[in-house]
């Protein structure tokens, strides 16, 4: 068998939504004492959209999830794994609630959770399972109500994130078809755990029988070393995942780096050599969504032709763990769900 005719998993759907409420900059102004001005500077982000009571994980999930199973043009997959910090409950995991609605009932279903680098993860892990053969087509969502996790008057945190969620199906092909994913780059760091947590709700804190801090039940960030490892994981990742692809970086189309923050990009860009019209942005509209990031990226970009057939995407992530995840393909013929 010669590397191009090995099996390996290709994009043949993908989808995104994002809930209709607008926060803008100017609706923060006045509870977290802040400007317009002070966080489009420092975040290049001007709203977020966030979700309304009766919404949840699940709800961004079944909706992104059926418009990238549309765009695949058929609603049968195997496996379903969602990508996601904020599921709907501490048990069970989101997954298999989000298959029954999408009508996918009986197929195995889990959560994934490597908070913004999670959807990186996920697409790792379903194109393992279609290689060993034990899955045909997977759909993968990453989708995130992370507004939830946060103190609405911690304002180092509350302008940065938004809601959202995006999806792509991958089925059985060959690594030399365009949508072919992969080589991959994965990494950790958990002695950098504390840069990016919330403290409480799990079983560290209920094991120890004292009582909780209700602030600590909140996402809490230590932005600069955050910042400084962010650039630094996501640079070294992208280059690791070009070498094993045998890609330079003058053969990058499209590069889709997790929107975490506009200043954060620029700075990966840079490192990388990556001039700013071929990054793809959308984290002015919609902030950091965290696993949803990189398919929402992927879908806004791909539905106004920035990403067009035969691009070839390098795409890179970083997120709470910390955790990192690096991967290329060249984008199909795809429909937009
Ligand atoms: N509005 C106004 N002032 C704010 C603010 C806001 N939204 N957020 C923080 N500040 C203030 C701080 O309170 C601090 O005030 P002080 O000097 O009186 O204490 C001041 O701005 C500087 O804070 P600092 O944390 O040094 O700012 P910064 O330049 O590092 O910018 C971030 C803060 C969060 C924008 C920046 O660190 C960052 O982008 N980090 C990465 C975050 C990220 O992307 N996380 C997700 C990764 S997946």
């Amino acid at each position: 068998m010669t590397a191009d005719d090995r099996r390996a998993a290709v994009l043949c759907g993908i989808g995104a939504w994002v809930p209709p409420r607008v926060v803008t900059n100017d609706d923060l102004v006045q509870r977290l004492n802040t400007t317009d001005e002070w966080i489009r500077a420092r975040t290049g982000i001007r709203e977020r959209r966030v979700i309304e009571p009766g919404m949840s994980t699940c709800t961004l999930a079944v909706e992104a999830g059926t418009r990238a199973l549309k765009s695949s043009g058929d609603a049968v997959v195997d496996l379903v794994i969602v990508a996601t910090t904020t599921p709907d409950h501490p048990c069970p995991s989101t997954a298999p609630e989000v298959a029954h609605r999408l009508g996918l009932t009986g197929v195995p279903a889990f959560d994934l959770n490597a908070v913004c680098a999670g959807f990186v993860y996920a697409l790792a892990t379903a194109a393992g399972h279609i290689a060993a053969g034990s899955a045909e087509r997977v759909l993968v969502i990453g989708a995130d109500a992370f507004t939830t996790m946060l103190n609405p008057n911690d304002r180092t945190t509350a302008a940065i994130f938004g809601d959202g969620a995006g999806a792509v199906v991958l089925r059985a092909g060959t690594a030399d078809e365009p949508g072919a994913l992969g080589p991959f780059d994965l990494g950790s760091d958990g002695s950098n755990a504390d840069l990016l947590i919330v403290p409480a709700g799990g079983s560290e804190q209920r094991g120890s029988g004292l009582p909780v801090d209700p602030a600590d039940l909140h996402f809490r960030m230590d932005g600069q070393p955050v910042f400084r490892n962010a650039v630094m994981r996501m640079s070294e990742s992208a280059g690791k995942v070009l070498e094993r692809a045998g890609w330079r970086i003058e053969d990058v189309d499209r590069f889709a780096c997790h929107q975490a923050n506009a200043r954060i990009l620029s700075a990966v860009a840079r490192n990388l050599a990556v001039e700013q019209d071929r990054v793809v942005m959308n984290v002015d509209r919609v902030g950091n969504t965290v696993a949803a990031s990189i398919p929402l990226v992927l879908a806004d970009a791909a539905a106004t032709g920035d990403i067009a057939p035969g691009h070839r995407i390098l795409i890179t992530s970083f997120g709470a763990g910390l955790s990192w995840g690096s991967t290329v393909l060249t984008w199909p013929e795809v429909e937009i769900g």
